[in-house]
């Protein structure tokens, strides 16, 4: 079972920042990549259809035969992991306590801005992982649901997204935070726009890193890690494939993603 593989699914490439993470710190991994492409965006339905969609992905993934699964969707992670724990065995890991932990890393983290879906962001899952862990935040979520979208565009640099950000980073700015979250596995992708729009002393969190040693930990309390020193292989799994994926997952992978499967799932 330690040389099966390890699933992740998201509704697109972002959950590729996460494998990223996976694959810097677990090389000799086996990764099976399920993309919701076909239902994107997930963070504008409502929670219902997400643990739909959710419950639809972990089972493609199992189908498969993974040893593990990661939800590399901080939407689906917010709406659906607990009823994922309840329904399957299998590990399944979420992205939200491991971002909860990096913004935490920091003692003097005090004034905390979320950036994520609008699903994310009214889950409240973040503001209360936050809360429970350190007394006196002062918490401030900003649901910015045009980002995903021009990510998956790959206008990544491009004078519109800069200027969507800067309006949805203007009020989180006036609040004077000290750390900004970014809550959406897709929202890396933006971390050089983002350091020019915001000031320099703000600290930049994601989970990728927090996750994938989060995952090194639980695999090697299971006994599953991977025994073989080979670098492990990447098999992509999309439920709609446009032209501009390849191209967009290299920019996420930092290489070549190698064939992409269509998948279906659900149904
Ligand atoms: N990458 C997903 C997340 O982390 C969101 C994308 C979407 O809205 O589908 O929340």
């Amino acid at each position: 079972m330690s040389s099966a593989s390890l699933g992740f699914f998201d509704s697109g490439v972002g959950g590729l920042t996460v494998v990223r993470a996976v694959q810097e710190l677990l090389p000799a991994e086996n990764i099976l990549y399920l993309g919701d492409t076909a239902r994107l965006p997930y963070g504008s339905k409502s929670p219902e259809t997400i643990r739909q969609f959710a419950d639809e992905d972990v089972r493609f993934l199992i189908a498969r035969g993974v040893k593990a699964i990661v939800v590399a969707c901080n939407t689906a992670t917010a709406h659906a992991l607990p009823s994922l724990h309840e329904k399957y065995r299998i590990p399944i890991l979420g992205v939200i306590e491991p971002g909860v932990e990096a913004a935490l890393a920091c003692p003097h983290a005090l004034r905390i801005g979320i950036i994520a879906t609008r699903g994310t962001i009214r889950s409240h899952a973040y503001q209360h992982a936050l809360a429970l862990r350190r007394t006196g935040l002062m918490i401030h979520g900003q649901a910015t649901p045009l980002l995903v979208p021009l990510i998956e565009e790959n206008w990544l640099d491009h004078p519109a997204t800069r200027q969507v950000l800067k309006t949805y980073l203007d009020p989180l700015i006036e609040k004077g935070i000290d750390t900004l979250m970014l809550a959406c596995t897709h929202y890396p992708l933006l971390i050089p726009v983002l350091r020019e729009i915001l000031p320099a002393d703000v600290r930049l969190v994601d989970s990728a890193t927090t996750c994938a040693e989060h995952l090194k930990v639980e695999l090697s309390r299971l006994g599953l890690l991977e025994p073989s020193a080979r670098e492990g292989t990447l098999e992509l799994h999309l439920t709609d494939l446009s032209e501009e994926f390849e191209a967009l997952a290299r920019q996420f992978l930092l290489k070549s993603p190698g064939r992409i499967h269509r998948a279906t799932v659900g149904g």
